[in-house]
């Protein structure tokens, strides 16, 4: 089934100036770019994004975070976009990430680990939505 998913390299992978590795890497997956930007996201924008994490004890630090500098936002395309964008990011938690997948390679803590991923068609329509309307994506 041909699906889209929404994926974010968050700031500290911007910072380290990891885009076009990461971005190379996830083409090199087979999945394919319909939508990108770069954004510099408010606090309230990141709070919004990650509405859904409001009651966790990380939700303060996270978003901060998430607009402590700029993040490219970006729609990606292929069969089973979402689980395999999944799988090549890797555990949540760099320190249990699989050799080989992103935040394995690229991340440098629990909350600054590179990218984030849609988890499931409902989250991906959400995210998708927040951050690009249906001009924006391409196909
Ligand atoms: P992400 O996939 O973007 O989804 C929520 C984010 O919260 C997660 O990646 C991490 O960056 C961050 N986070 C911080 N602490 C935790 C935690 N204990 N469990 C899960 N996510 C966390």
């Amino acid at each position: 089934m041909l699906q889209r998913t929404f994926c974010i390299i968050k700031p500290d992978a911007v910072e380290r100036q990891l885009v076009g590795k990461i971005l190379a890497d996830i083409q090199a997956a087979g999945l394919k770019v319909v939508a990108m930007k770069m954004i510099h996201m408010t606090k309230e924008q990141a709070q919004g994004f990650y509405a859904v994490h409001k009651e966790r004890p990380f939700f303060e630090s996270l978003t901060e975070y998430m607009a402590s500098g700029p993040v490219v936002c970006a729609v990606l395309e292929a069969e089973n976009a979402i689980t395999r964008y999944r799988e090549l990011m890797g555990a949540t938690n760099p320190a249990q990430a699989a050799e080989g997948t992103l935040r394995k390679k690229y991340a440098v803590s629990l909350e600054a680990n590179a990218v984030h991923g849609s988890d499931a068609p409902e989250t991906a329509a959400f995210e998708m939505s927040y951050f690009f309307n249906a001009l924006e994506m391409v196909g």
